[in-house]
């Protein structure tokens, strides 16, 4: 099933491949860059949210007047710096999404990689708060709603003894004291957390790419300066809590969830809360697979060069102490519990050359599944069952899923783990030695390669631009490598080969077509705007109405303490003496207090039954009732009735009739002074 979904999801993503293809070269798809271009994001957040964190006034009044200044009168840096600030945030949990989705597709979570995975679900649980944090502190009628709504989903977990949600009912009930601990939430503590999140989640990754590339950069700051200015964000009319929020243009990135807090139960929404993040969780153990053997040092032919150590995507290698008494500093040693098998280091280490003439092939790391011995027999023998002018060697990945492009007389496939597992040395041997005409290597692509880095070494070493790097004397022109050339949009590995062999026929002639700079230009211009656009649109839309159009608010909010189970009884002269003197109460009173148990009914229809137990260990506190009911507008009779003594005969009785206006909201209370209700 994962699998089935895993294919789904890498068959979605490699369709945006051949589109973003055309806009730009691959080292700039922005599906490679996604972990980056959220870290870039996220400094976009933090600019332009101290821009605002300079004006704004941590109090319920100063809250929606400050942000309502940066907005409107200073629109062209606070108010763009507020528009920056949301939409950056936004776009981050877009490139997020797609980044889990990514590495979920690529496999790049599995088993010895879980790390990253694990440490990546804490940064979910911090940018959504931090989202939540955001909106709320703005005062406006969607914080009104988001600070209520979160207060109820947070009131259901056994925290508080009291309600949260009390406190967003009424602006007597509102304080400042809120206000600061969202402010420091949202501008310190989680921040904070985040920072240090995505250190440890990047910690163990060689060389991780933090920074996107500047054409990358720039095109996403343009994107969302173009949107601020044309779509500036907005307040959505200052907080009223007489009244309900309605029709409200709800964050869909960060506020999904909030439409299912009014509508399900709140137990649902937590478990399937809990439910993603199980999932989540255990991803990279589902199923467990057998690892292969890892890679295996052979001191007799390492050299302490450090090649490997430099080109291991996994930090899988470090550099010890020779233990072995020859004249070289240093050792490689692998740790098994982070190598993948992946057979990088063999391709980079210097000594895994097929031109040995007098000792066996044993290079200073290898594959003990896949020996590098064994892979120069294996080019032989494929060598000699070709036939033609234009005989071409496949390196094929094992992780390259697409059809297989063998069977004719004139080429031969070789499945590597990894493309990088190939040493230059033995491009070169096959060319020279005539092995074959032409090579053609056929890796899972640069965009998601499964070893991170795979594809760019090989690519850097065949560029000569990193060791061990292809021998001059190479004609580069019969090597393809097919995620870098410009027929690599051929889905088919057969239609890439009959090209790749048409250009071995005209040798020389066939330069790689390169676009007018105008059309990758346009192409990017493009991807960018629709990027905005989807950004700004769902920021705000499709609008939200929590409640129906004619339908009024009531709240039930109070803490009520039930009556004494028994009475307090006057302690007898004897007794009195009998206790030490410290203890000597006149009177004897037992702690634990009835139950207390409130109907409430809208025009005689019971809406709400319930019975609370005393809060308290020795249940000697009060019950707390919260709980909020849509009532239809126009003219209605609510009566609530309470038994605090357990007596079935004695209830508390209020009735009153209201004519609620469409969004009113009502708050019923229990005045503790007088004794009775109260709806206001
Ligand atoms: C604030 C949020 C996040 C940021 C900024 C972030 C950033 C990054 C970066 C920069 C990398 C290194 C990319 C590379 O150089 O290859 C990375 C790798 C990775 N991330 Fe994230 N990430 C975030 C959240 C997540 C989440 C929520 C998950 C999954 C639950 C996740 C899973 C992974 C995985 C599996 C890798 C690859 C590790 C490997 O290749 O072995 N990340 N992330
Ligand atoms: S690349 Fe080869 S020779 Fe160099 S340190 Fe690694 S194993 Fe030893
Ligand atoms: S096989 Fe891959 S993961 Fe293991 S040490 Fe070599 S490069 Fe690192």
């Amino acid at each position: 099933m994962l699998a089935l979904i895993q294919k789904l999801l890498r068959l979605l993503l490699n369709g945006f491949k051949p589109l973003l293809a055309g806009f730009q070269p691959a080292s700039l798809n922005p599906l490679r860059h996604l972990g980056s271009l959220t870290i870039f994001f996220f400094w976009i957040v933090l600019v332009s949210g101290i821009w605002l964190l300079i004006f704004f006034r941590t109090s319920v009044d100063g809250a929606y007047e400050s942000v309502e200044y940066l907005t409107h009168s200073q629109w062209y840096l606070g108010g763009v710096m507020r528009s920056l600030h949301r939409y950056a945030s936004d776009a981050a949990v877009i490139t997020l999404l797609l980044h889990i989705v990514r590495e979920f597709a690529f496999d790049h979570h599995r088993d010895k990689r879980w790390f990253s995975w694990i440490t990546g679900i804490p940064l979910l649980w911090l940018v959504i708060p931090l989202g939540i944090t955001g909106y709320w502190l703005v005062w406006d009628r969607l914080a009104q709603y988001v600070a209520l709504a979160t207060a109820e989903l947070i009131d259901w977990l056994p925290i508080f003894t009291d309600s949260m949600a009390r406190n967003f009912l009424s602006d007597d009930a509102l304080s400042d004291r809120f206000f600061t601990l969202m402010a420091f939430l949202h501008l310190i503590g989680l921040p904070l957390f985040l920072v240090l999140g995505i250190w440890l989640h990047v910690f163990r990754i060689n060389g991780p790419k933090i920074n996107p590339p500047r054409l990358l950069m720039s095109g996403s700051l343009l994107a969302m300066l173009l949107l601020s200015l044309v779509f500036p964000a907005l307040s959505q009319g200052k907080a009223d809590l007489e009244t309900v929020p309605q029709n409200i243009g709800l964050d869909w990135f960060y506020l999904a969830i909030y439409p299912l807090v009014d509508s399900w139960e709140l137990a649902w929404v937590w478990a399937l809360l809990a439910g993603i993040s199980l999932l989540i969780f255990i991803a990279p153990w589902l199923p467990p697979r057998a690892s292969r053997p890892v890679a295996r040092v052979d001191l007799d032919n390492c050299n302490g060069c450090e090649r490997c150590v430099a080109d291991c995507p996994f930090g899988a290698l470090t550099m010890m102490p020779r233990s072995d008494g020859k004249a070289y500093e240093a050792e490689a040693v692998v740790d098994a519990d982070l190598c993948l098998s992946c057979g990088i280091c063999v391709g980079a280490c210097p000594t895994a050359t097929p031109f040995r003439r007098r000792s066996e092939l044993v290079p200073g790391i290898d594959l003990p599944g896949q020996p590098m011995a064994q892979l120069r027999e294996t080019i032989i023998e494929a060598s000699q069952h070709m036939q033609g002018q234009r005989r071409v060697l496949v390196f094929s990945c094992a992780w390259q899923k697409q059809a297989n492009p063998g069977g004719a007389s004139d080429t031969a496939v070789i499945s590597l783990t990894c493309m990088a597992q190939l040493p230059p040395a033995f491009l070169d041997f096959i060319l020279s030695r005539g092995h074959a005409d032409g090579i053609l290597l056929l890796g899972c692509g640069s965009d998601a390669c499964t070893y991170r880095l795979g594809a760019e070494w090989t690519s850097l070493r065949l560029h000569r631009q990193r060791d061990p790097h292809l021998r001059q004397r190479v004609d580069s022109r019969r090597i393809a490598m097919a995620w870098e050339q410009p027929w690599s949009r051929y889905a088919d590995p057969r239609t890439l080969l009959s090209v790749f062999r048409g250009s071995l026929e005209v040798q020389g002639a066939s330069e790689p077509q390169t676009r007018p700079a105008s059309v990758y230009l346009g192409g990017r211009a493009i991807a960018w705007g629709l990027f905005a656009a989807v950004v700004g649109l769902l920021s705000v839309w499709p609008r939200y109405q929590p409640i129906g159009v004619n339908e009024a608010m009531v709240s039930l909010s109070f803490s009520h303490a039930g009556e004494r189970i028994q009475q307090c009884r006057q302690r007898s002269q004897a007794e009195l003496d009998k206790l030490p003197p410290n203890m000597r109460k006149p009177a004897d009173c037992p702690r634990e207090r009835h139950p207390v148990s409130v109907v409430f009914q809208v025009d005689g229809e019971e809406r709400y039954r319930e019975v609370l137990s005393p809060s308290g260990f020795w249940n000697d506190g009060e019950s707390t009732f919260y709980q909020r009911f849509p009532v239809m507008a126009g003219s209605r009779l609510l009566q609530i009735d309470m038994n605090d003594s357990g007596s079935p005969d004695e209830y508390h009785v209020h009735t009153q009739s209201l004519n609620l206006a469409p969004g009113e909201h009502v708050v019923v209370t229990f005045d503790r002074t007088q004794q009775e209700f109260r709806i206001q």
